[in-house]
């Protein structure tokens, strides 16, 4: 799939949800939504009722990156009114096979994320259940945090895990021009940026830009012989 850029919505105007999303649409491959209970992370965000009328209005596809408590309950949800990818924390859910399973049958990409502490080898069994790891470089919460470098060997220890398998990497948290560099070296394919893209004059410009340092620091993978 290559390079993929998924602005973070947490940084831009919540009274303006709409517009906000439009001002990326051409230029982001997704709208990265997070969900935040309050409970699995220090911070309250929107819910269901809200993404559901964000995808009446956009044509970017929805990634959900649920930061909440029993998402085994919530996340299904999420995927049946219309998100592309609705991710959970490992760290939630009691059950994730069963969950990715629900996830992916209610026609949505089943992602699982990764909080900072937690090591890569514990999704290591859930590979062939899920579409996408999520390696958190950040303490999940709030946009505008510092990058975490912990985060970089972790990427490429995912990328050793999935192989040839069609499973993406995603990189949250303090991704910039600065940083991205690095995670696509380490082979990251999926980039969630905040801050950097909607406290930019122009997000789809920033959109562009780090899309072109990810490029640029990609390795070129071996395709898999037939
Ligand atoms: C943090 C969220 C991120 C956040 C990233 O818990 O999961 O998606 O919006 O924001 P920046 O890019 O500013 O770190
Ligand atoms: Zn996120």
């Amino acid at each position: 799939m290559g390079i993929q850029i998924a602005p973070s919505i947490l940084s831009a105007d919540f009274a303006d949800l709409g517009a906000e999303c439009r001002r990326v649409q051409g230029a982001a491959d997704w709208l990265h939504v997070d969900v935040m209970d309050n409970h699995f992370v220090p911070n309250l965000t929107i819910g269901l009722p809200v993404v559901e009328a964000l995808l009446r209005q956009v044509s970017t596809p929805v990634d959900c990156h649920l930061m909440i408590e029993d998402p085994d309950r919530w996340a299904p949800g999420y995927a049946e009114v219309g998100a592309g990818s609705v991710t959970f924390h490992l760290e939630a859910a009691r059950a994730p096979v069963r969950l990715a399973r629900e996830i992916r049958r209610q026609g949505a990409r089943a992602g699982v994320g990764l909080k900072p502490a937690t090591p890569v080898d514990a999704v290591a069994d859930l590979l062939g259940e899920v579409d996408m790891v999520l390696i958190m470089s950040v303490e999940p919460g709030f946009g505008g945090q510092p990058f975490l470098e912990l985060a970089v060997p972790k990427i490429r220890r995912a990328r050793q895990l999935i192989g040839d398998a069609d499973i993406w990497v995603q990189v949250d948290g303090g991704v910039s021009e600065e940083t991205i560099e690095r995670c696509a070296e380490a082979g990251a394919d999926v980039f969630v940026a905040g801050s950097a893209v909607y406290h930019a004059a122009d997000p789809a410009a920033a959109c562009t830009a780090l899309r072109a340092a990810a490029v640029r620091a990609a390795p070129v993978r071996v395709a898999a012989a037939p």
